[in-house]
């Protein structure tokens, strides 16, 4: 990893008054039970507790909670803490009180098999209990952190057992969260979301996308329909093309080989976090900020992304993996001799693409899209480039004598910058000092760390503490997921039927394969992978 997990932002000496937000209005009132399916897995231990410590730190869960880990390890609830308190130590100031802290005091753990249906049975029972204990209606959260195959046989299981509740029960709810990755393609996931809006319906059905809770991925929204000034300037007649790219520096890191040669970086990426940051980038603006609008207006976006022909796939798409190499004096290895990589595998570690929006605002548009695996820098970024001025006066070759620029001048940038540095720069042209005509590029920034006291939460706060309040606005609706699918799987489609796509290679740490340069359209290069 990059980043430690949880990082606390550091608090900046400042005059000003520390912001008090008020907190009620988005505090989760509810008392409930979160049940965690794959407690014992990594995603629950590096992300799930401690976006719940956190949240109750900050004061925003109910008095009454519970949180029940489910997995087939045989454990106590103490062995259970325990595992949760060695994960927490890691990111918490005060280790040594964690035993005795509330939220890991609410900790309990039932095993059992996620197939077996009197597993649900002791589940429930304990359930039921531990709801009498601390005096909880009946509401629940299921969060299933399970491997996708497993996804139905749950949902079928808890509403064979009587654990789910119809949604017209006004006594108390249950909701589900599903994780990534929801199916491999449109069929899969269209079966999907058959099967389970067979028993849920649609609003009890919370499935995540982690790029949705990052604070700075709902500040595109915020920056783009809270702001005048730049919204107009957002369509074909001003911006020349808009580049997204995420960018990661780890590779399988050991253990991810066996599911990653499955899924690719078009399924692992793609699909989902880069699909719903160019749906934010690109929408309209929604009739309101409630969870049905905001995906109307996404859906649209992915319903205009005209899927692609084999042919297009070949002049459009990218795909390649990372070579061996030496890195910091380090032997790096290549993604083929990766643990639980196929050596012979096509799949891509790295994706880049250069893909339309037909509609009325965008069309014509270039969005160039790009994604890789052992990358020179960890950067997720929106940069959108604006159009020349339509007359070129600060030339040498109009004015030799008064003007110094020799090429044209950089045309206007707005990036909005996602991870690791959080914030926004505009570039824009500037004269230099002198008596002489010269231009240079210079940037406004704005960054979360400068600007604010507060520190970003987690995307797993966010999410978490959303789901609890029925807020589903920063979850996908089963529409956007197919959609989003029956875009992916026309790349899938082209790379299938035409093996002569050839599959690029690149140096690990380096800035991706060198053919994804040709992408781009004429006098358009790639933003450079760099921090700030
Ligand atoms: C996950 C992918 O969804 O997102 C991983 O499965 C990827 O392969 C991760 O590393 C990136 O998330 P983040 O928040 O670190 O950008």
């Amino acid at each position: 990893m990059d980043t430690p997990p949880f990082p606390r932002s550091k608090v900046q000496t400042s005059s000003m008054l520390a912001f008090q937000p008020n907190k009620e209005g988005v505090k989760a009132k509810d008392p409930a039970t979160v049940v965690i399916f794959g407690a014992s897995g990594d995603l629950s231990r590096r992300k799930l507790i401690p976006a719940l410590y956190y949240l109750y730190e900050d004061g925003f869960l109910p008095k009454r909670l519970s949180i029940v880990g489910f997995s087939r390890t045989p454990m106590t609830d103490e062995a259970f803490r325990e595992i949760m308190i060695n994960s927490l130590s890691e990111v918490v100031k005060d280790p040594g009180e964690l035993a005795q802290h509330p939220l890991v005091q609410s900790l309990h753990y039932v095993a059992g098999n996620s197939t077996n249906l009197d597993s649900y049975k002791e589940l429930q029972q304990r359930l039921t209990e531990l709801e009498e204990q601390y005096q909880i209606p009946g509401n629940r959260l299921y969060y299933l952190s399970v491997a996708p195959k497993l996804f139905t046989p749950i949902i079928q299981h808890l509403s064979q057992a009587k654990m789910l509740y119809d949604k017209t029960d006004e006594s108390k709810w249950s909701r589900v969260i599903i994780e990534k990755p929801f199916g491999t393609d449109l069929e899969s996931a269209q079966a999907l979301n058959r099967d389970i809006t067979a028993i849920l319906d649609e609003s009890q059905i919370y499935r995540i996308d982690h790029y949705l809770g990052k604070e700075t991925v709902q500040n595109i929204l915020t920056f783009r329909f809270g702001n005048a000034i730049f919204e107009p300037l957002f369509n074909h007649k001003y911006i020349d093309h808009i580049q997204i790219t995420v960018s990661e520096s780890l590779g399988m890191e050991g253990k991810r080989g066996h599911y990653y040669d499955q899924a690719g970086a078009l399924r692992d990426m793609v699909q989902n976090h880069i699909m719903q940051l160019l749906c934010l980038i690109a929408m309209e603006p929604p009739s309101g900020i409630e969870a049905n609008a905001i995906r109307d207006e996404k859906v649209k976006v992915l319903r205009s992304l005209v899927p692609m022909t084999p042919q297009e796939v070949a002049a459009n798409t990218v795909r390649a993996q990372y070579t061996s190499g030496i890195h910091n004096a380090e032997a790096i290895t290549g993604y083929l001799e990766e643990e639980g990589v196929d050596p012979l595998s096509k799949t891509e570690t790295y994706v880049a693409m250069k893909l339309g929006i037909d509609n009325w605002r965008w069309a014509g548009v270039p969005f160039l899209i790009r994604t890789g695996k052992r990358l020179h820098k960890r950067v997720s970024e929106i940069a959108v480039f604006f159009k020349q001025p339509p007359l070129q006066f600060f030339r040498q070759d109009s004015h030799p004598d008064l003007c110094l620029l020799q090429e044209r001048p950089k045309a206007n940038r707005l990036i909005f910058r996602i991870q690791p540095v959080e914030g926004i720069s505009l570039s824009f042209a500037s004269k230099r000092p002198g008596m002489q005509i010269d231009l240079e590029e210079v940037k406004m920034d704005f960054f979360y760390r400068d600007a604010f006291q507060e520190r970003s939460p987690e995307a797993y706060e966010r999410l978490l503490l959303d789901a609890l309040r029925g807020d589903a606005s920063l979850f996908t609706r089963s529409d956007e997921v197919e959609y989003a699918w029956r875009f992916i799987s026309s790349i899938h489609q082209g790379w299938n039927e035409n093996p002569t796509i050839p599959v690029a290679q690149y140096r690990p740490f380096s800035e991706g394969p060198e053919e994804a340069k040709e992408l781009a359209p004429l006098n358009v290069r790639w933003q450079r992978i760099q921090n700030m």
